[in-house]
Parts: C-alpha cells; structure tokens; sequence
C-alpha cells in the first residue's frame, strides 16, 4: 500500500504521488550557496543521510573551533577565567536572538539530555506524574523513569499516539484525552520526533496543557536551525535545545530555555562555584568543561547565513522531504510516518515492510546491512513494533543521492540476504 492510496481521499491526481513527482521531474534544484559540498567535513565516500542523530559540520566551522582550541591550550587560564564569561554572554545574545528567546532565560549545556535532566532534577519537589510522548527520545524516557523512581511517588504516563496519524489533531486528541485521565506535574512534548522525524503540532499540545495547568517542557533536541523558531511566544515553561544537530555547531552545544517563572527553582545537574548565585551563573560555569562548541555556535550561525540564508536551507530541506518521501514509501509498499497537514522539516520516515522484521536481528542490523551493502547511512527506530527508516536532508545531499539511497533501503527491505 503506498503513502497516498493510504489516504486515498488527500491525492488529487488519484495515483501516487511518487510518481506524479517522478514524471514530472520535479526534483529539487541545488541550494544556492552550498553547491561545493566539499565544504562540509562529512565523508562523501558515503551517502550519508543521518545528520539527524549526531548533527552536520562546516570545515570552515571545524577549522574555527580548532584555532580556539588552540587559543585555550596556549594560556587556559587567561581564556577561562579573563575572557570565558564576557565570551559566553556575547554568544548567549546572538543565540537568544536566532531562536527568539529572552536571553536571560538562556542557559548554556553540553546537549539536550543536560537540559532536560536539569528540569527533571529540578521538579524533583514536586508533586505529580512525568507525561511524556509516546515517540519521546530514549534517553529522556530513561530519565524519566529514573527521576520518577527516585521520588517515590511520582509515575511516568506515556501518552497513546497514533502512528502514523491521520491528521494533526489526531495527535492533539491523544494528548488531550491523556490529560483528562489525570493531571501531571510536567509534560515532555517533543518539538520534532526522534525516530520519525514529525514535525509535532506543539502549539496545540500546549495549550491543552496549559488548560490543565501543567507545567510544559519541550524537548527541541531538533528544532534549532531546522525550524524557524520564537521561544518566548511559544508560552511553555522550559525549552531544550540542542545546536549541534541541525546548526551545524560543534558537537557539545545545548542550551536550556527557562520561563521567568521558574528561573528560581531550576538549576545545573552539577552544582558547581556558582550554584547559589542565580540560574544563568549556576549553569554556566559547572568546572572545567570545554566551551568552545557554545562559543562556536554564532559562527556556525553566520556561515550558513552568508551561503544560502537560514530560510533558504530550511525551504530546500521541505522541498527534498515532500520530494523524497512518497517515492521511498512507494518503494516499500508502505506509508510515511508524518500526517500530510504536519510541515516537513529536515527529516522524513518511512514504515519497513512487517516481512522484512523477520528477516533481520534487530533493526540496527537491518541499518548496518544497508550501510554494509551501499555504504548509505540511514537512521532505524523501532516503535511499538514497527520499524521505520529515517533519512535526514543534510545540504550536501542532491536528489540522486536519495534514488541511490531509496533503491538501497529497498533493496535491503525486499531482498534480505
Ligand atoms: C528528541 C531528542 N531529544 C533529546 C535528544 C538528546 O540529544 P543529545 O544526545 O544531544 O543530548 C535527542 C538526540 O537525538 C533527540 O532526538
């Protein structure tokens, strides 16, 4: 069943959509600006389609961050105790301003998992359940788990959402209907979904949320550079963030948004010199860590800016999903994971066959056959079950790329040694 007879009503042409694309040729032009793809540290020895997991990195941003490097090894004491604070404030503003938040509420971590721990660790004294997304990351269902266990009366409740769902609100419903059945302390919504890369209506979860007064964090391990965003106007209480997925920083950039409201009770896993001076001193210095990724993100910022301009990569990421995606589910003979009233952002995921589950130990099995056969690297979740491919629209990519990459999964899925 392809991705369009599944929702037969939605296809104007009353055949796949895959093909309508395919005949007419209307595979995405190159980005402008990100024509020599050289530019990108990335190994092109491969096809390479999960900057999703561990991020995607300019030479020019790499070369940067080793001469600061550089620069700290020189005179280390200099460079942290003379110059860290007043460089660490001055990227804090630029930040801020790219992911439209109030930069006092903007707290500088290592990844997304330090900031979500840091909340879970900071609600410990309060009463009430962790709800959390049914897709939500597995380090952070861990986690919950673990803070829940620790307080002894909190539960983690995870919220029953369709996959696929028909349509955006199916998933609201979900998370509304969770809510009716009892009021939680705080709620973990998923901005971008890890393992299928949905573009979650969050704006609609949260007012759900807010109309049973819970407490909201959302878990934006993806969302920077990949979506436009304006924190402060999303009216949730905290937001985790990561910068070195989709900005393109070094890895080791994340940072914690905190609402005003709970500035005073949220503070760094590591309590460290400036534990009791206030929520921003608390979190950015924690001992001796290496601050160069944080201090790098305006320059990765600026680079992609200068090349092709933010929106026009974000532009170019949804026309390479809506392009891509219906030809790997017609390829499979299965459906995309993304309700077609959900945007796309950078990432879009198919369903694997149920015959091919069998075939394989596993689905990192199935990832590794893939990348062992075609030397194409995708990223594979399970979920509930079901197993679904991830391809994630790095900008060194071209839509031959994704033929190639598609055959391979097919090929893989269909015809397993
Ligand atoms: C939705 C989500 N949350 C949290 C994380 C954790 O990010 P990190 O490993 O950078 O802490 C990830 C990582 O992929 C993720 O996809």
């Amino acid at each position: 069943m392809g991705y369009f007879s599944q929702y037969s009503n939605d296809s104007p042409w009353g055949c796949s959509l895959a093909k309508v694309l395919a005949m007419h040729d209307l595979a995405p032009a190159p980005l402008r600006g990100f024509e020599d793809r050289s530019a990108w540290a990335v190994n092109h020895d491969w096809i390479f389609l999960n900057a999703g997991s561990f991020g995607m990195r300019l030479r020019a941003v790499a070369a940067a961050r080793a001469d600061l490097l550089q620069t700290y090894e020189q005179q280390p004491v200099d460079f942290l105790e003379r110059h860290a604070e007043q460089a660490v404030h001055a990227a804090r503003e630029v930040i801020a301003s790219f992911v439209g938040a109030d930069p006092l509420g903007l707290a500088c971590v290592t990844n997304a998992t330090e900031a979500i721990d840091a909340v879970l660790a900071s609600m410990r004294h309060l009463s009430g359940d962790i709800l959390i997304g049914s897709e939500a990351y597995g380090a952070v269902q861990q986690a919950s788990l673990w803070e829940a266990a620790a307080s002894n009366h909190r539960q983690v409740r995870v919220v029953d959402t369709p996959l696929p769902a028909m349509q955006a609100s199916d998933i609201v419903n979900a998370w509304d209907a969770a809510l009716a059945q009892g009021t939680p302390a705080l709620a973990i919504v998923d901005h971008i979904t890890s393992p299928t890369g949905v573009v979650q209506p969050v704006e609609g979860i949260i007012a759900c949320c807010r109309a049973h007064g819970v407490a909201v964090l959302i878990d934006g391990a993806h969302a920077p550079g990949m979506l436009p965003l304006e924190i402060d106007a999303l009216g949730v209480d905290w937001y985790a963030g990561n910068l070195h997925k989709w900005v393109g920083a070094p890895t080791g950039a994340g940072f914690l948004w905190t609402s005003a409201a709970y500035r005073d009770i949220t503070r760094p896993v590591i309590p460290s010199h400036f534990i009791h001076d206030g929520y921003l001193e608390s979190f950015d210095w924690q001992g001796t860590r290496d601050i160069t990724p944080w201090l790098m993100a305006p320059v990765a910022i600026e680079a992609v800016e200068q090349r092709s301009g933010w929106q026009a990569l974000r532009d170019w990421q949804q026309e390479m999903c809506a392009w891509c995606g219906p030809q790997l589910a017609d390829a499979l003979g299965t459906m995309l994971a993304s309700p077609p009233d959900c945007p796309h952002g950078a990432m879009v995921a198919a369903k694997l066959p149920e015959a091919t589950l069998a075939a394989y130990d596993g689905h990192f099995a199935f990832r590794d056959e893939v990348a062992k056969r075609h030397r194409v690297e995708v990223a594979m979740s399970e979920v509930a079950g079901s197993w679904w491919v991830r391809f994630s629209m790095g900008p060194w990519l071209c839509p031959a790329d994704l033929e190639v990459a598609i055959d391979a999964v097919q090929d893989c899925a269909l015809q397993p040694s």
